[in-house]
């Protein structure tokens, strides 16, 4: 096992060197088709025994029908004489197997929820190519499709979503390279998460090659009327034609910030690194799909003071991408790095000012999540067995893994964390990690026993809540403002608010200080400053929250219109949220009724839950 993990360790660096079909490449597959996995309680696929190595997805599109139909061919590699490969699906239409190009009969088990269903394939005792011809449901949960004469599709794969459009060994730790062909109507451009077209082809097909092994929950597709912007030699933005201009302005930093994270933790593994602008319907804030991270609209603020969102998908091209977390236990090695690494980006780009105003954000967050969630979910190493991984997917994965990897770093100093760090994604390039595992390397690596002992690291990783030795966020910026807030609770002097000169941090944080204000102490705000009137999202987040919970009526006007438009989920729920919890249930049924069918299923089925909840 020892001698296992060392050779990955080296066959891992030298894998981006090596072009796919060569036999140096095939070789480095192979081996890492037999390292071991973790037992994912998410996937019915069983890769210790069969596992895939490599897929060709030749697809075919119909955006009217909204249906995708295609054929899945993997090479596989038989790991202990199974008889069996399994595949994870959900709401696939499976219409023919062949494996080594013979019909072959296969069987579909009972779906379970979320979970799916496995397609169960005989195969022989050496490696084989198993083809699977299927058709996807309209409802497939992973994609979104967007009617009118200009028609978009894209997809969300993470977390368990993949098996909803493509049969897969639906585990983070399975990780294939991939070649694709996909025919589209002639007019649309279509994109993955792999070398990319630029420009439009005459017959709407086109061919997608992703060289370096990536796991099911990296699969994208995206398909609409974008156009191509380019931002620096190895960046650049895809986005309708109306918004192409604006995001190249609004990004023109991106190559700044490849720049200063291969500074921090060694060379960008991925070639390009380019954004796609999706509709307003995109579900996340961002989706760092390798080599073309997929981001909401919302954040064209017109003034970049959204872009740390990009600084954090950027940095999953190290955190998650390369270094990978096992199961969606251990979700926090994910973000938690991630959100570490963004903040270190958005350090080195703009400042100590603007990172230190970000964590302060990500702490009061934190703060309002620990209040909310029941103490085991609290943990960094989550349980998620027989649950949804969505359940895990809260700011302690994300914020409370921020604290405790900043909580490292200012005891150890930042010198020998970054060089250790740069030595994790290093020697852990294209592989998985587990918690157990990270804690095992941090110790040998960076901690002596009495550090490890000292920081309390197992009560991080283990124990509910935020330990008492979380790092204090320094910014005198964000205390003035408290400071401020407090005195207009009590005067509202709207003269003393210097809101013009204020980031947007410093808004949101003004914003989250005054849950109180009434109506008529909106109104005052609203006349001094048109926050309702304002464009960004984050802000006008906020203020419509607000103004929902004080029955601010000038403002429902705009609610109605950004619910029906965005379906960020971190912003949709927490407004109808607001609406039930204010005795506002009809206007949120209303709203809902008209905006859920533009909404994503993962939006879409929060706000269900939500709803559904509140009637009973
Ligand atoms: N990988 C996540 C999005 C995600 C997580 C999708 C879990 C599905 C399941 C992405 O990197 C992310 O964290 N996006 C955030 C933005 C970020 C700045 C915190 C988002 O979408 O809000
Ligand atoms: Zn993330």
């Amino acid at each position: 096992m020892k001698h296992l993990a060392l050779a990955l360790a080296v066959l891992s660096a030298c894998m981006q060197a090596c072009a796919p079909g060569n036999e140096r490449s095939e070789r480095t597959r192979l081996m890492i088709a037999q390292t071991k996995l973790a037992s994912d309680p998410h996937s019915w696929s069983r890769p210790n025994e069969a596992r895939v190595t490599r897929l060709h997805w030749d697809a075919s599109v119909d955006m009217k029908a909204h249906t995708i139909r295609a054929v899945a061919t993997y090479g596989v590699v038989n790991v202990n004489g199974a008889n069996e490969i399994v595949f994870d699906t959900r709401d696939l239409n499976i219409e023919e197997v062949r494996v080594n190009g013979e019909i072959q009969p296969f069987t579909l088990g009972d779906a379970r929820p979320f979970i799916g269903a496995p397609l169960r394939i005989a195969i022989p005792a050496d490696s084989c190519e198993v083809a699977v011809r299927y058709a996807t449901s309209p409802d497939a949960a992973a994609l979104l499709w967007v009617d009118g004469d200009k028609p978009f599709l894209f997809s969300q794969s993470q977390a368990i979503l993949a098996r909803t459009w493509l049969p897969c060994q639906d585990s983070p730790g399975v990780r294939i390279p991939y070649t694709a062909r996909v025919q589209v109507p002639a007019g649309l451009l279509a994109l993955m998460s792999a070398e990319n077209p630029r420009d439009k082809s005459p017959d709407g097909v086109y061919t997608f090659r992703m060289d370096q092994p990536v796991p099911s929950y990296l699969m994208a597709l995206a398909v609409g009327d974008v156009a191509f912007r380019e931002i620096g030699p190895r960046t650049g933005v895809y986005a309708v034609p109306d918004l192409a201009d604006v995001a190249a302005a609004e990004f023109s930093d991106l190559e700044a910030m490849v720049a200063a994270a291969e500074q921090l933790y060694g060379p960008y593994a991925w070639g390009r690194y380019d954004l796609l602008v999706l509709p307003a319907a995109f579900p996340f804030g961002g989706m760092e799909n390798p080599r073309l991270t997929f981001a909401t609209p919302t954040i064209l603020a017109g003034d970049k003071s959204l872009v740390s969102l990009v600084a954090h998908e950027l940095a999953h091209s190290w955190s998650g991408n390369l270094v990978t977390n096992s199961t969606w236990n251990d979700f926090w090695l994910n973000e938690g790095f991630t959100v570490y690494f963004e903040m270190r980006i958005m350090e080195a780009v703009y400042g100590k000012d603007q990172s230190e105003m970000l964590a302060l954000l990500a702490r009061q967050d934190l703060d309002a999540t620990l209040l909310e969630l029941p103490g085991d979910d609290t943990h960094l190493k989550l349980d998620l067995n027989g649950r949804d991984p969505d359940d895990g997917m809260t700011d302690i994965a994300y914020n409370k893994g921020y604290f405790f990897l900043r909580m490292v770093e200012e005891k150890v100093g930042r010198q020998r964390f970054d060089t250790f760090l740069k030595a994790y994604f290093t020697e852990h390039a294209f592989q998985v990690m587990d918690t157990e595992q990270f804690l095992t390397y941090l110790r040998a690596r960076l901690l002596t026993e009495a550090e490890y002992t000292a920081l309390r690291v197992d009560e991080w990783v283990y124990a509910p809540g935020l330990p008492d030795n979380a790092p204090l966020v320094g910014s005198q910026r964000m205390q003035r403002v408290d400071f401020l807030a407090t005195g207009w609770l009590q005067q509202h002097n709207n003269t003393e608010i210097p809101w013009s000169t204020w980031s947007y941090q410093e808004r949101y944080r003004f914003l989250s200080l005054i849950s109180s204000a009434s109506a008529a102490d909106l109104a005052t705000l609203d006349k001094s400053f048109a926050i309702t009137a304002t464009t960004n999202s984050e802000v006008l987040f906020k203020w419509l929250e607000l103004s929902i919970l004080a029955h601010y009526g000038p403002a429902y006007a705009r609610a109605e219109e950004f619910l029906c438009e965005v379906g960020r989920r971190k912003f949709v729920l927490p407004l109808y949220e607001a609406m039930v919890n204010s005795g506002q249930l009809e206007m949120a049924k209303r709203i809902y009724s008209r905006a859920r069918p533009g909404y994503h299923a993962v939006t879409a089925l929060s706000v269900d839950e939500l709803l559904t909840e509140a009637e009973q």
